[in-house]
Order: structure tokens, then sequence, then C-alpha cells
């Protein structure tokens, strides 16, 4: 379409004090909105097949930056317009998580489905607090699959929230009611001396959920991992026995299946087990690893997750559903009720009409008004299926190896963790800390590779983490040359050089790291 005949879509109708008659806000005429509208789909169907030519990041330009200061606006302006903007000031300046050299972060890549299934979805605006209606039908259907892929029983109970991050926190509600009883919900915590138990390699969101239930952070046992990232489950079993000892109340034990920083899986069957004798909740942060279960090749990997009492995860993950969409499955769905429920007049279930159909999602998690998020989910595992989705999860944790097998023969890296999964963890052995951050800095602002930056064991550590679809074999050789060529413009080739024959000796020394 034309510029010029763009400037014309307005989906401004004159107000009524200004002589306008009507109030609503659906356009005057659709059929400019409407040649827009394709527009807006063709440029991001277009952006998506060429996302490859483009850079992975860009910074925002301080013009672009500064513009985001405007007053309210008090009259609108054509659609158009707006859209312009968008593409000038928004658009090309996102987190790069849909370009195949991302591998900043565990990030989603999203797709095409989940592109058209978000339009739909909001053409809908369907409210998926409660009541009887399909969209509700369609998350329980997600849940239900969620809950297969895991090995939960089928009739377990959830919800698809925004995140793990949410995800985790209700689990850690839904725990401390089965701990304190539903008085709890009434009284508060009191003087309970409530405690849970985590590997140090869990996600922080574990406790801030802590926090956020007002037991705090410091109720949260950090239990040492293993060399391989991995709960010391002796070690958590010493831990839980020397609380019990100081009349502490041990409540939750939360296994991690993917860590965050290195990909590394608990042994969920041991602690299953460690639950299980001590009468705890347990709750597995499968933020990403849940997907991975699609693997026919990868599940054995998190056997004892079927014996959990709830899980967490995420679709806007592996499963590449657009953000965002988590899920929480919960094996007592009467447990996961009496955590949330409410009795309020208007929010009353009546036994036919549009009030049917207990339970409501306001009755299993902390939100009201929620959109239609099981749509993207739901399209995306039917669109792709289900094996599809695990052969992703499968060529990313491939595409890891080959890296680490990459990083280990080149003698100015070094490993710094086993690859268990998707995530890579190395330094550029001359550098220091700083200049691992550097090198991540300089590489995304050259939009050549996206890495990210993490501590293992003190020091600073560049991290690829491979979740990315669209990622392939050329994508993951990228890294190495790209690492290299950063350290070489920051220190210059004497000082790698001189480097290059000291890393060479120790590395004789101490072989690098294998799996
Ligand atoms: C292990 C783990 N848990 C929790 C989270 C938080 O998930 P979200 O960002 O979806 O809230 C992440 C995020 O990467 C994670 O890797």
């Amino acid at each position: 379409m034309a510029s010029s005949d763009r400037r014309t879509i307005t989906t401004d109708a004159p107000p009524a004090a200004a002589g306008g008659a009507d109030p609503s806000l659906d356009p005057n005429e659709w059929s400019g909105l409407r040649a827009l509208g394709h527009q807006m789909l063709d440029d991001v169907f277009n952006e998506l097949q060429g996302i490859r030519a483009g850079p992975v990041w860009r910074p925002m330009p301080d013009d672009v930056r500064g513009a985001w200061s405007d007053a309210l606006p008090r009259v609108g302006v054509p659609l158009a317009d707006v859209y312009d903007e968008y593409q000038r000031s928004i658009a090309p300046y996102t987190v790069g998580n849909r370009h195949p050299r991302f591998f900043g972060w565990v990030h989603g890549a999203g797709t095409a489905v989940g592109v058209l299934a978000e339009m739909l979805a909001s053409g809908l605006n369907a409210n998926c607090g409660g009541r009887d209606h399909a969209p509700i039908a369609c998350e329980r259907q997600v849940i239900r699959w969620a809950a297969e892929m895991l090995g939960l029983p089928r009739d377990s109970s959830g919800l698809v929230v925004t995140g793990t991050s949410v995800a985790n926190l209700v689990a850690v509600i839904i725990a401390r009611s089965a701990a304190l009883g539903p008085a709890v919900r009434r009284d508060g915590i009191g003087e309970s001396k409530l405690v849970a138990y985590a590997s140090a390699a869990v996600h922080l969101c574990v406790g801030r959920a802590l926090d956020i239930t007002g037991l705090g952070a410091r109720a949260l046992r950090l239990i040492p991992c293993d060399t391989a990232g991995a709960m010391d489950v002796a070690a958590l079993r010493a831990a839980i026995a020397a609380d019990r000892e100081r009349d502490m109340l041990p409540f939750l034990v939360v296994g991690t299946a993917g860590s965050v920083d290195t990909g590394a899986i608990d042994d969920l069957e041991e602690i299953a087990s460690v639950c299980a004798e001590q009468r705890l909740w347990f709750h597995v942060d499968a933020a990403f690893g849940a997907i991975a279960m699609l693997s026919a090749a990868l599940r054995p990997l998190f056997a004892g997750i079927e014996r959990a009492d709830s899980v967490a995860f995420d679709f806007h993950k592996w499963a590449q559903v657009p953000y965002d969409a988590g899920c929480i499955v919960v094996r007592d769905p009467a447990g996961h009720e009496a955590a949330f429920s409410h009795q309020a007049a208007y929010l009353k279930y009546q036994m036919r009409g549009l009030a049917a159909g207990r339970p409501w999602p306001v009755d299993l998690g902390p939100e009201l008004s929620r959109g239609f998020r099981a749509l993207k989910v739901w399209m995306t595992i039917k669109a792709f299926g289900a094996n599809r989705l695990g052969n992703v999860a499968e060529r990313s944790c491939l595409l890891a190896r080959r890296l680490a097998a990459a990083i280990d023969n080149e003698p100015l890296l070094d490993r710094m963790a086993p690859v268990q999964l998707n995530i890579v963890c190395f330094r550029y052995r001359p550098g220091d800390d700083e200049l691992q951050t550097a090198i991540a800095a300089d590489l995304q602002e050259a939009g050549d590779v996206v890495l990210s930056t993490t501590n293992i064991g003190g020091r600073t550590v560049l991290r690829a983490a491979f979740v990315n679809h669209r990622s392939d074999e050329g994508d993951a050789d990228a890294v190495v040359p790209a690492v290299l060529g950063a350290g070489l413009r920051r220190l210059g080739a004497g000082a790698v050089a001189a480097d290059q024959h000291l890393a060479h000796q120790i590395n004789l020394d101490r072989p690098p790291l294998r799996d």
C-alpha cells in the first residue's frame, strides 16, 4: 500500500463534544483498517522470513530512546502514523530472540503460528478468569496435555500463567496451604517456621516466591550442588534433619530440571523419595527442561518428575510459543483449589448458564481478569505436534554439544561446566572476569552473535543457550570465531599469542572439562 493511502486510514472518530456522533471505537469504515491490518501481518511475516539477514540485536539510538517522553495524547492520530512510529521506534530495537544467533538467555523464538494465535486471541478478547466458555475448556485441554507430557495424572489441575516465576509462586502458595492448612489464608503464617529446600543453582524466582508469600527468602535453604550442578541429595537429607532438630518446619523441596546457569538436572527420583519419606511437598522447576520430555532421547533425564506434587514450566521457551506463556500443573486438584478459591457474590458459581463450569481459573491462581493465553499454546501444539517440539529441544542440545566440542578443541577457550542439555558456559582464557563481560557486550553491540554472562564458581563466564528453532549448525559454529575475534580486538594479537602459549601449557596439565 502506498504511504499516501495509509495516511487516510483513521480509527479516530470525532469526539461527541466536537459534534461526532459515534462513541464506539470501531472504525468509521473498515476497508482502510482491513488493508492496514493485512499490511501489518505481511510485514510481520516478511520480518520473520528474513530474520536471519539482520543483526541479532541493535542498541536503541539516543533519539529513539529520547522519544519516549511524550505527554498523554488527548486526541488520536491516524493508525497508519502510529504504525509508522512503531516501525521506526519499536520493531528494530527488540531483544533479538527471534534471530537464530541469539544465544544470550533461555528465550524462545516464537513462530508465525504463534503470531496468528495471538491475533485470534485478541480478536476474541475473552476474559479467562472464569465462567463457562470454550477458551476455558481450551485451557483445561492444554493442562491435560501438560500433565500427559510430565507423566502426572490426567485429572491434574493447572493454569496457563505468564511464566515460570508465577508458576513457582503458585506452587509455593499451594505447598504453604498444604503444610499449614486452609487457616493460613485467613491468619497468615504466624509463628510457624516453614523452610524450603532447593539446590544452590535454583532460579532466583523461587527465593522471591518465598519472599512474596511472607516466608522470607531466608526460608529457602540452598543445598550445595555436585560437580554436574545437581543438588547433593545427601546434603538435602542432612539439612532437613538439622532443621527438624531446630524445630523448624520443613514443607517443600524444589527440584530443578534444567538449571538457569548450566542446564543441570537434579536427581528427581531421589528427591521424590526424600519428599515421600519426609512428607514434604515436591515441586519441580522445569522452566525449560519440561519441553525436552517430548523428545524420547531426552525424556529419561527427567525420571522422577512424574512423582512431583507440582511442576512449573514455560511454553514460551522451548515450545516457541510467543511471550508470555508459562504453566503450573498440580497433582491434587482439591489442594490446588483450596489454596486459592474465594467466595464473592459476584463470582458465584451457578449450575447452568455462563456462570457454570467450576472450577474457574480465578479459584486456582492470583488473577481474576486474564487473557486467552492458552490459545497460542493449544494452536502451537496442534499445528506442530508434540514430536516436532521435542525435536526442537533435541536439536538444541545437539547444537550445544557441537559448540562444547569446538570450545574443547580451542586452546584459547575453557569450558566451565558440563553440557547436560542446551547451555554451554565457557571463558576466553586470556581474559579476566571483566574481559568476559566486555566480550559479551561487544558481540551484542556488533549484532553478530548474542551471548550472556553468568557466574560459575565465583568466576564470570560466557554463556550460550540454545533454544531457538531457527538455529542451525552454522549458527553454533559462529560462536567460537566470534568470541576469539572479540577477544583479539580487546587484547591485541601480542597479548593473545603470549597467553595462548601459556594456555596451552596449562591445558596440557589440566585437560579441558569433558562431560
Ligand atoms: C530454571 C528457571 N526457572 C525459572 C525461570 C523464570 O521463568 P520466567 O522468566 O518464565 O518467569 C527461568 C527463566 O529462564 C529458568 O531458567
